[in-house]
């Protein structure tokens, strides 16, 4: 028997989702077997680019989360409201859901999963982080059994975008995001995206499953791309590095013992990455995602982050795992949301380390006063503050004004934010405009 789907949203994503279901030729065959019941719209007058009974269509999205013939309700509507009420109302009528909602889940995945597991139904996800890429199931079958040091992904198409043509043309970031979003690459409201916020939200997740556990969305620390210059890209460039948005989770360890601790980094920045870096040549709207644990090593997973049939396949995928499930349980007397690879598994909450504790590489771009003893005071004052310096270089004059670019080996954020607190206040030193982590 058919199980029945509800769709609440027919934009991108909802076409290219219906579109799917609706071809089932030469796919996996559970897709033939699966049958849109309902499709929940903001208006029943606009042109669709798929065909459906006319009263299969409403406007009434609470009737398709409590219509009793549902098995499945799919939420394709982003945002917080109404996404949030209807996936719980879904849940607390005993449906399994759907949703490529990344905001939803990164807020509020406490008390959906809390929900999900009371009423005993599936919550899947996987096109809520990296579109097309399975990366989702991944992390909770296929590499489930690994001991997960750390994942660290370029998340966001647009930012990554953004990036590429900065590094490809040697422009500003005004410009080319004015350009992005003429060609449709970048929102009329750029924030989310250029903020670092939406690539928060999906490292939020993906650490919520390589490491087992909650995770407060307040405490993923980012920073968006808006102060990354021509002039860093430049030398960052010339120091053998690209600049990428890196969303970065690890299990964090003792910078002097090397311990592993039982807390996590979790971060968004725009990272120096090494040009030899697997994730060095991710370039435009693509997105990766580097995996690391203990037997696998390293595994990538490359692909298109976002677009109607990329996004699409992930939900439909998530579609057919649960029909698989409840076609598997038919006549048993098994709880419906008894497959645990599927469920969420995890009620605590992770602890997160401090940014002051992380330590890592830093470049750091000064513009100074070109006279004698400048770079020796620079030096001077981050080896008061225990910074170590891995070269330092005077590369640029603009006017009278010297460019030093220092790149530190290894230290503590709160050490090298102390030296430069102290080096802003130097009468030489006119600015420090960059400052940007190495991976
Ligand atoms: N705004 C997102 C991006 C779309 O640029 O990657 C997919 O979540």
């Amino acid at each position: 028997m058919a199980v029945k789907v509800g769709l609440l949203g027919l934009g991108t994503v909802g076409t290219g989702t219906a579109q799917i279901l609706l071809d089932p030729a030469e796919r996996h065959p559970l897709v033939k077997e699966i049958a849109i019941a309902r499709v929940g719209v903001r208006s029943l007058d606009k042109p669709r680019a798929v065909e459906f009974p006319p009263d299969c269509l409403t406007t009434d999205l609470e009737a398709i989360v409590t219509d009793p013939d549902i098995a499945i309700v799919v939420e394709l509507l982003g945002g917080l409201e109404p996404a949030r009420s209807l996936i719980l109302k879904a849940i607390h009528q005993g449906k399994h859901v759907v949703t490529a909602n990344k905001a939803v889940i990164a807020r509020y995945g406490d008390e959906i999963f809390t929900a999900a597991n009371k009423a005993g139904v599936y919550v899947m996800l996987e096109a809520a982080v990296g579109g097309g890429i399975p990366v989702i199931q991944p992390l909770k079958q296929a590499l489930g059994v690994n001991r997960i040091h750390g994942v660290t992904g370029i998340v966001n198409g647009t930012t990554n975008y953004i990036l590429t043509r900065m590094q490809q043309e040697g422009g500003d970031f005004e410009a080319i995001l004015a350009d992005a979003q003429r060609l449709g690459y970048a929102e009329a409201d750029p924030s989310a995206d250029v903020d670092g916020l939406d690539a928060a939200d999906k490292i939020a997740i993906l650490a919520s499953l390589a490491f087992g556990g909650r995770i407060k969305l307040s405490e993923v620390y980012s920073e968006g791309i808006r102060h990354v210059t021509a002039a860093d890209i430049a030398y960052a460039e010339r120091l053998g590095f690209v600049i990428k948005l890196l969303a970065i989770a690890r299990r964090d360890t003792c910078p002097i013992s090397n311990e592993v601790l039982d807390q996590l980094q979790l971060r968004v920045h725009p990272t120096l990455v090494p040009k030899h870096h697997p994730l060095a040549s991710v370039n435009d709207v693509y997105n990766a995602i580097l995996v690391e644990g203990e037997p696998i090593g390293q595994v990538m997973f490359f692909g298109p982050g976002a677009g109607a049939g990329p996004t699409a396949s992930a939900v439909v995928s998530d579609i057919i795992n649960i029909a698989a499930t409840l076609q598997s349980q038919q006549g048993s007397t098994a709880t419906p949301s008894a497959n645990p690879l599927l469920a969420c598994s995890h009620q605590h909450y992770c602890k997160v380390s401090p940014m002051a504790d992380i330590v890592s590489r830093f470049y750091v771009r000064l513009l100074a006063k070109d006279q004698p003893g400048v770079i020796g005071r620079v030096g001077l004052c981050f080896g008061n503050h225990e910074v170590s310096i891995e070269s330092v270089v005077q590369i640029d004059m603009r006017g009278d004004v010297a460019e030093i670019v220092v790149v530190t080996h290894e230290v503590r954020e709160a050490n090298i934010q102390s030296a430069l607190d102290e080096l802003r206040s130097y009468p030489d030193i006119q600015s420090v405009p960059s400052v940007l982590r190495v991976l």
